[in-house]
């Protein structure tokens, strides 16, 4: 593979890389020409922020000359955008990176690049311990891929995996990936501020830092301009959305930036995620209440029903402030979806706190929950402080407990969806039949119905007559 750079732009870069202090070394300055047959084959584990991520990176290497593949034996370079939230996140990727080494023995010069947390957890470890990898790259650094790649193709580890302070490649038109055409993600933070006490992600993707709100509604427009009708506001946090011109000193609340996505046009739907509990605002709730085309649908996860595994946790609010919350925004936005993350297990966690856990899934009633087994993570503070020491055996019991009762609670919610009428965003055509298709309502539920004569993109009015587990069944009226 020909490194895809003329002299004059290496020179340029290696200049860019003295100045940012980059961690690589001996860029080997050639003659090759731009070569236009590279091609990329990237796959995303983990978050929707790592699938927004993996979007920029596709731009980053396009603009380099790089075009993208769908089949990994046929990429010049291959990426893996990983996730370290759980352990066994982990373990996925490295399953997959044994099975990629196969494209190795086909094509010996293709690189193998890994980005994203789990680059930035293990660093230049990763490439100790998974010998076939020729790329590191943390999730601030993809701006350097180009170089990174110049520096594996010249037989060099590359690592790069400084965190920013204030990268938010706001500049960069993300590429979108296996796009449905009709929704699209846009990232407005990136790194989270907040330690709660199990988490990595404040070490792998750093310091908090809130994108400039004019390239924000500008992707929107154009997304709009391109037949999107969907964007979903991402951060990790992204009621703490902040922004101030250093020139102006005018700034933009998360409201703000919401009311400015949603005045694009009325039938641009606009979402976002994830809410903090203790960030989420009334300013926030009544922006949702102000424009019809921003969702009725707050992910707002609660982690334990108890106080006293809470405060352990960091998460800053206890059962009784949370609940509030809950009932502020049923107040507000009547019908509201909320849905919520759950960790069963977490360090200490007594059979008493597991059943406030469960007793605050009835109070809420999530309309879904992502549930999961307390997995430690090495170099968290829950890590130095507390002892894993809740046993697998009684993590799972609990964790089949907690789905169970999401279950019983969601097939309840869908027996009362019967008769009920929502306006659906179609989206594609439903796995189950290619004469229906599938969307979702503004509280985020997904809902198939007759294709009739809609088109992707459209609005359709449709009454609920039956569901299965996960999916309301309507017909169009
Ligand atoms: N173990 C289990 N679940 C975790 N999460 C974050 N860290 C851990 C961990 N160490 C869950 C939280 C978070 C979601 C994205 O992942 O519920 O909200
Ligand atoms: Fe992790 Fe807490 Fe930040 Fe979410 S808010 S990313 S759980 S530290």
């Amino acid at each position: 593979m020909t490194a895809g750079l003329l002299t004059e732009e290496i020179l340029e870069k290696q200049h860019d890389e003295s100045r940012q202090g980059q961690l690589f070394s001996g860029v080997k300055i050639t003659e090759d020409a731009v070569n236009p047959h590279r091609k990329f084959y990237i796959e995303t584990y983990g978050c929707a922020m790592n699938f927004s991520d993996s979007e920029i990176v596709a731009s980053v290497l396009m603009s380099d000359g790089f075009s993208a593949t769908t089949n990994f034996l046929d990429a010049d370079l291959v990426l893996i955008n990983t996730c370290s939230i759980r352990e066994n996140a982990e373990q996925k990727v490295r399953n997959r990176l044994a099975e990629l080494r196969r494209i190795k023995k086909s094509n010996p010069d293709a690189l193998i690049g890994v980005l994203g947390c789990m680059a930035e957890r293990l660093k230049s470890k990763f490439l100790e311990e998974e010998k076939l990898v020729d790329l590191v790259v943390g999730p601030d650094s993809y701006r350097d891929l180009p170089k990174l790649v110049t520096v594996a193709e010249d037989g060099q580890k590359a690592v790069n995996v400084l965190l920013s302070r204030e990268e938010t490649y706001a500049d960069i038109n993300p590429v979108r990936l296996n796009s449905n055409g009709v929704t699209a993600f846009i990232s407005i933070t990136r790194g989270c501020n907040n330690m709660c006490s199990f988490c990595v992600v404040p070490f792998t993707r750093g310091r908090e830092r809130s994108r400039d709100p004019y390239s924000i509604v500008t992707e929107a427009k154009q997304l709009f301009n391109e037949s999107y009708r969907e964007v979903t506001l991402l951060g990790q946090n992204v009621d703490s959305y902040f922004w101030k011109s250093e020139s102006s000193g005018e700034s933009t609340t998360f409201a703000q930036l919401l009311e400015q996505v949603a005045w694009i046009n009325p039938k641009l739907r606009v979402r976002f995620s994830t809410s903090h509990p203790k960030d989420i605002t009334d300013e926030v709730l009544f922006m949702i209440t102000k424009h019809q085309n921003i969702c009725k649908s707050i992910h707002l996860p609660v982690q334990s029903g108890s106080s006293e595994v809470l405060k352990r946790m960091n998460r800053t609010y206890d059962r009784e402030w949370y609940r509030s919350k809950i009932d502020r925004i049923r107040e507000v936005i009547p019908g509201c979806g909320i849905t919520t993350d759950i960790i069963s297990g977490f360090c200490g966690e007594t059979d008493d706190d597991h059943q406030q856990t469960l007793s605050m899934m009835e109070y809420v009633k999530y309309d879904m929950a992502y549930m999961f087994k307390y997995s430690e993570r090495p170099g968290t503070p829950a890590a130095k402080k507390f002892s894993d020491d809740i046993s697998e055996e009684i993590k799972s019991k609990r964790l089949s407990e907690i789905v169970e009762l999401q279950h019983l609670h969601q097939h309840e919610m869908n027996i009362s969806e019967v008769g009920r009428e929502y306006e659906v965003l179609v989206e594609s055509t439903s796995k189950r039949s290619k004469d229906f298709f599938s969307g979702r309502n503004s509280q985020n539920k997904v809902v198939v119905f007759p294709k009739k004569n809609f088109q992707k993109g459209d609005y359709a009015t449709v009454r609920i007559v039956d569901f299965t587990s996960a999916t309301l069944i309507g017909d169009v009226i």
